[in-house]
């Protein structure tokens, strides 16, 4: 299967054929899809920021899901007008977006950044175009559906492509996604009362510059040279820090207000009590994530493993004899979040609280695949 080709380390190498973690418990065997993607009758679609690495992650997921089409915008800034881009078999040339791109488009997958969604997510919608946003900006927006598809579809079941009613709909953050979708199926059965979530997140979530730099900069460091710093403010390289989103006057950064709020918004829970800690550590891709949960019903961690191995989009590995858990490596480039070290929090009694530990590819579930999957919803 071809996808999309832009120079760019990091945006030749993979060309993702798709792609289940093989699971233990036979939960993740997959059919073949049925090809269906150029079509008549297909929805005409739009990737804003195709040059990205969300971008690039979007082809890639349209082309892995036989996602149909009709038509397919490529809309970067100006910078990339005119570059060649081959997208199953087809040339296609990058055009820089403006209002117009938007005339006749029927799904536009928005990933390039906040500000442009602001400005071009509404002139979008105007048109009568259903924007897919994966930035920030939209998404505690009363009347704006924030939604991961395996937990919440039903904050989206008005909206269907077809009718030319513009609408805009949120993906939520790619941490608050990896998170939600291993501990909704929990929460389900058990009600969660408090989460602490310790994210230990890749290069990748802040962008294909981001990864550009960590690589950069661990040749620099094992040359004996100065790391070079343009996209973080410190050497990331053999290094960790907290997150680079900014701090806000409770002390917590941006990324960690996003899962607390997204969480309660999401579950339609605002009594959930969310803390979290969020940390950029150098891994290239995929983000880890530690969630301490406190339940109001007891929860015992067989029935817990038994649940997240019956959950949709979640793989189990779960090893102790072998210490073989999560890895961001394991989970690269694939569609589930893999969760494991599954046990009782000894700290509480009963079995009223759970330490589990997850990993999931955020360019791909966390950001691509996930508006993918909307998009699949409104057809
Ligand atoms: N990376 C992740 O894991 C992740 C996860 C969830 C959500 N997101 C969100 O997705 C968005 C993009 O992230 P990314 O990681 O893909 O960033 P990125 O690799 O830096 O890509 C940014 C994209 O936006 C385009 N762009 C910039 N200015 C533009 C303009 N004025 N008009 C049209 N296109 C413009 C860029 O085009 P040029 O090449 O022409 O500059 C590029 O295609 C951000 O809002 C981010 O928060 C990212």
């Amino acid at each position: 299967m071809q996808t999309a080709v832009i120079s760019s380390p990091f945006r030749l190498s993979t060309i993702s054929t798709h792609s289940r973690i093989p699971s233990r418990n036979n939960a993740s065997i997959r059919l073949p899809p049925i090809r269906m993607a150029h079509t008549e009758t297909g929805p005409s679609v739009a990737v804003v920021g195709v040059t990205g690495a969300v971008g690039q992650e979007f082809l890639k997921v349209i082309s892995d899901r036989n996602f149909p089409y009709r038509s397919i915008k490529m809309l970067a800034s100006s910078r990339s007008a005119g570059k060649q881009l081959t997208f199953e078999d087809k040339e296609y040339v990058v055009e820089e977006m403006k209002d117009e791109s938007f005339d006749g488009v029927d799904i536009a997958l928005f990933s390039a950044g906040g500000g442009i969604s602001k400005k071009m997510g509404p002139i979008a919608v105007e048109k009568g175009c259903i924007v897919v946003d994966n930035s920030s900006a939209f998404r505690m927006t009363e009347g704006v559906p924030l939604v991961i598809p395996e937990v919440n579809p039903e904050a989206m079941a008005h909206i269907k492509v077809g009718k030319r009613q513009g609408a805009l709909i949120a993906n939520p953050n790619c941490s608050t996604i990896i998170c939600l979708m291993a501990v909704t199926p929990l929460h389900r059965h058990a009600k969660v009362k408090r989460m602490v979530v310790s994210t230990y997140q890749a290069a990748s979530g802040a962008g294909a510059a981001a990864m550009e730099e960590l690589e950069l900069q661990t040749r620099e460091v094992l040359a004996g040279k100065p790391p070079t710093c343009n996209i973080f403010s410190q050497q990331y390289a053999f290094n960790l820090f907290s997150h680079n989103a900014p701090v806000g006057e409770n002390g917590y950064n941006e990324e960690e207000m996003k899962l607390v709020k997204e969480t309660r918004k999401i579950w339609n829970c605002q009594e959930v009590q969310v803390t979290a800690t969020c940390i950029r550590v150098p891994v290239m891709r995929a983000h880890a994530e530690n969630v301490n949960l406190q339940f109001e019903n007891p929860l015992d961690e067989d029935t817990a493993r038994q649940i997240l191995k019956e959950a949709a989009g979640i793989v189990v590995i779960d090893d102790r004899a072998s210490n073989h858990f999560p890895t961001p490596l394991e989970v690269s480039s694939k569609d589930d979040v893999a969760v494991g070290r599954i046990r009782r929090d000894i700290s509480l009694n009963g079995n009223y609280g759970l330490d589990i530990f997850v990993c999931g590819d955020q360019i791909r579930k966390g950001a691509a695949l996930n508006a993918v999957q909307i998009a699949e919803k409104l057809l």
